[in-house]
């Protein structure tokens, strides 16, 4: 059976769902997406998820035509025509078609495009995550979700092949962030993140975990911190709506705490997944 996925108000076989070739999300990136996560047959932390939407699409000056409530509604309606139970919701919003010219077109609507991805989510990790260390190649609007992502895929590609899960992006001496996910490091009892700015993107699984760090026990030190600092980390840890909570093994091909995901990162996961169930800590 062919996957059901969103294309402007229809929900359509992937087949015969196309988009323009003057789409501006293909000729200039001129879009925002989002990914959210399906656990266990629920949306996690799908509102945060379209406020962030939301707000970069003003950081565009792309007006949204839908309602939160509307996009929500596909996000449930796709979850249910493709019986998705684990894996993630992938929305791209454009500035729509017109004939090319870098201004604002007067006339295009915007294009709405929404698929889902089925992959397994799981409470255990069987290993955790190799990452490769970069520089960051992007643009300074980090915090904007844009679908202009050449950086993070040249990044990612370069992991891949050097048998790594993920990318590790560096800028003025320290992480920015992994190719697509939060990077944070493990002293103790902190849990160490750098803070906000157009440097970096606002994950929402990061702002999830800050709401249960300090009633689970764990402290939050909000600073940059340097390659040098991770690699001697008790623990590494990225997140993401499709990672989630993920702990690192390995940088650069070196151990991280031993090489075995460390207890913080699982016992995080574990606060995530329970979570989950009721639509995750921020709804
Ligand atoms: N990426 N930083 C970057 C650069 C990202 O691309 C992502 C997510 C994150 C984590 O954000 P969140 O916790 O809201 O998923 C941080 C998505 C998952 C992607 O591009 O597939």
């Amino acid at each position: 059976m062919s996957r059901i996925v969103y294309l402007n108000g229809a929900y359509l076989p992937e087949e015969q769902a196309t988009i323009s070739i003057f789409d501006r999300g293909f000729l200039f990136a001129d879009g925002i997406y989002e990914v959210s996560a399906v656990i266990n047959g629920m949306l996690v932390d799908v509102d945060a998820h379209m406020a962030r939407l939301e707000r970069s699409c003003a950081e565009i000056r792309l007006a949204l035509p839908w309602s939160r409530a509307e996009i929500i509604g596909i996000h449930h309606e796709l979850m249910k025509r493709n019986a998705l139970t684990s894996g993630g919701i992938y929305l791209q919003v454009t500035r729509g078609a017109a004939d090319r010219s870098f201004t604002f077109p007067g006339e295009a609507k915007p294009s709405l495009v929404m698929f889902t991805q089925a992959r397994p989510m799981n409470r255990e990790v069987a290993r955790g995550y190799k990452l490769l260390s970069l520089p960051d190649l992007r643009w300074k609007r980090r915090d904007i979700k844009s679908v202009g992502l050449l950086a993070q895929v040249l990044a990612k590609q370069a992991a891949a092949e050097a048998g790594c899960d993920e990318a590790l992006m560096i800028e003025d001496g320290v992480i920015t962030e992994g190719g697509s996910s939060t990077a944070w490091i493990v002293k103790g009892k902190t849990l160490i993140s750098r803070p906000l700015s157009n440097a970096v993107l606002a994950g929402i699984t990061r702002k999830a975990m800050l709401t249960y760090l300090a009633e689970s026990g764990f402290a939050f030190e909000e600073r940059p911190f340097t390659l040098q600092e991770a690699l001697e980390a008790d623990e590494v840890i990225v997140t993401a709506a499709t990672a989630l909570i993920m702990p690192v093994t390995e940088i650069d091909g070196q151990a991280i705490g031993g090489g075995q995901p460390g207890p913080v990162a699982r016992r995080l996961r574990d606060i995530y997944f329970d979570l989950a169930e009721t639509g995750g800590a921020l709804g």
